[in-house]
């Protein structure tokens, strides 16, 4: 494996670990707020982030690279509203989707065919989820602020989500 594609795929561990630290926070402030669902959504959310780091992990292993745990960084721990804390949730996922596609870039200059092919499914998972997020968002607006049927509405579906594991982990990544 190029050692800049292992040296990115490293930076992008930590940047996955540290985005399941900021959703564990993100849903334990959720849970503060009496909004079960939505703190169940962000668990689940943080649960996959670990398989995201782990896919990378096993790839760099699996090329005899040498994998080097860095440090995470504490997360915020308050958010003003509930609209925030999704907002802050789709801006961070933009500043992890940036990197991946500086890593893309660089897999398919150096030509890793493997390695492009698993960064284009972590490009596709991050717009589904954005897709998803965006959703959140308009649900959230309806409710203008109230906790009313419209915001019970949402949390129960957002209770529903399941963790899933992430596809190239299920393939043996
Ligand atoms: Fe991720």
């Amino acid at each position: 494996m190029n050692s800049a594609i292992a040296d990115a795929f490293r930076r992008q561990i930590i940047i996955e670990l540290d985005s399941c630290y900021l959703y564990l926070q993100m849903a334990l402030w959720l849970q503060e707020q009496a909004l079960p669902g939505c703190a169940n959504w962000m668990r689940k959310q943080a649960h996959e982030e670990v398989g995201h780091a782990l896919i990378l992990y096993c790839r760099l292993a699996s090329r005899k690279a040498n994998v080097e745990i860095g440090k995470i960084s504490p997360p915020k721990r308050e958010f003003a509203t509930l609209e925030g804390c999704f907002a802050q949730f789709l801006e961070h996922e933009a500043r992890v989707e940036e990197s991946i596609e500086h890593i893309l870039r660089l897999a398919r200059h150096c030509r890793d065919d493997g390695a492009a092919n698993l960064l284009e499914w972590f490009e596709a998972e991050s717009a589904a989820r954005e897709e998803e997020v965006d959703e959140i968002l308009k649900r959230l607006k309806i409710t203008n602020g109230k906790r009313g049927p419209a915001l019970l509405d949402l949390d129960e579906s957002l209770a529903e989500r399941e963790f899933r594991l992430p596809e190239p982990l299920r393939k043996g990544a």
